[in-house]
């Protein structure tokens, strides 16, 4: 939860001018007691379950691919980095599907960046078995090395804090969030934009407009490093690449959907990624898009279906209905499969 002091501060912002709505986030997030440095937030008992949690199968389909990728493209040392691990739950079951391939591993400089000090504690509980000692953590991606890198996420992107804007009347309005003292809440309100680089950047949008330029930069310096040094970056997260009918923001709260403005501190604050905006930035790098599809289609392309079908035959004892459900899950076009994106860019 957010200090009475941290909570304090945004109030004392939001009497003397507004808050601007990344700001709000940011500081929910990512502040002393934000939600990111002091929750355990993932799991089937905690706010919401990813996709790595759902089945092994999804960690083990991603371990194919960067294997493939690896020995195809690099075949020498480098880089892997796991951006957000969460449980670490991912990462195990790449590094169980590696077994095919101990090259891979032997040559791997595996790097976690991972925010959340308690989330760091149960990664090197689960890795127990995985040299620890071979595995770096950092807070922020450091661009020091000079081997080419795999960098893969899952649900990592969709962390950073949006600013929304909306057209009316020909007018470009951002929104601001205010705290009312005498209701004791927050509330959202419309202020003009004046600022000329923003209304050129918003200069023909769609009249909702929602971005993440913290996002988006953090991107960019991937790219940029991907330029130099060569490799590969594997995103998966719930994003869009069509025109917003509404704003994608959204706060979960024990699995339920709730206000941003409740539970600060506690609550998970998340946004659809817009994937167009990644694209953009990968093309401005002169880096390769291979591949922009849904989870679905990217699951099933490399391999989900017949895997299942091989965990089956090979375990008469596992639950058939169970694996089913899981991979329904993960490709249903109505549940995981379309909402969420793989967008693979590099310069391998
Ligand atoms: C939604 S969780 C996803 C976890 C995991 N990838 C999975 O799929 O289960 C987001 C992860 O990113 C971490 N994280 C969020 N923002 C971060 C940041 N700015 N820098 C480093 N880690 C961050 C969180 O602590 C958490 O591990």
């Amino acid at each position: 939860m957010l200090s009475k002091r941290k909570i304090n501060k945004i109030k004392l912002l939001n009497n003397k001018k507004n808050l601007r709505l990344d700001k709000f986030i940011d500081l929910a997030l990512y502040e002393r007691n934000g939600y990111y440095l002091s929750k355990k937030p993932i799991g089937r008992k905690f706010d919401f379950v990813t996709s790595p949690e759902i089945s092994q199968m999804f960690g083990e389909i991603i371990g194919v691919y960067l294997l493939y990728h690896w020995k195809e493209k690099i075949n020498s040392k480098f880089n892997l980095i796991e951006l957000g691990p969460g449980n670490g739950t991912l990462f195990k079951d790449i590094e169980r599907t590696a077994k095919i391939l101990p090259n891979f591993f032997e040559n791997a400089d595996v790097n976690f960046i991972e925010i959340n000090k308690e989330l760091r504690k149960i990664q090197e509980k689960n890795l127990n078995y995985f040299k620890q000692s071979k595995i770096r953590w950092s807070k922020a991606l450091n661009f020091k090395s000079k081997l080419p890198s795999i960098i893969y996420s899952n649900e990592f992107f969709d962390c950073f804090p949006v600013r929304q804007f909306l057209n009316d009347n020909n007018q470009w309005f951002e929104i601001y969030v205010k705290f009312n003292e005498k209701e004791n809440k927050y509330y959202s309100i419309n202020k003009r934009v004046i600022s000329k680089k923003i209304l050129d950047y918003l200069y023909k949008r769609e009249k909702i407009y929602e971005v993440s330029f913290s996002r988006n930069k953090y991107f960019e310096q991937i790219c940029k490093y991907l330029k130099k040094n060569r490799g590969i970056c594997i995103l998966i997260d719930y994003g869009y690449n069509k025109k917003l009918k509404n704003f994608t923001l959204q706060a979960i709260y024990n699995h339920k959907k709730t206000s941003i403005f409740e539970n600060i501190g506690k609550q998970d604050i998340s946004s659809h990624v817009n994937f167009n905006e990644l694209i953009e930035v990968a093309k401005q790098n002169k880096l390769q898009i291979n591949e922009f599809v849904t989870q679905r289609d990217f699951l099933i392309k490399y391999g989900i279906l017949e895997r299942k079908k091989k965990l089956i035959t090979k375990n008469s004892n596992l639950n058939k209905n169970l694996l089913d459900e899981e991979v329904d899950r993960l490709i249903n076009a109505d549940r995981m499969g379309n909402l969420f994106k793989c967008l693979v860019v590099s310069n391998l």
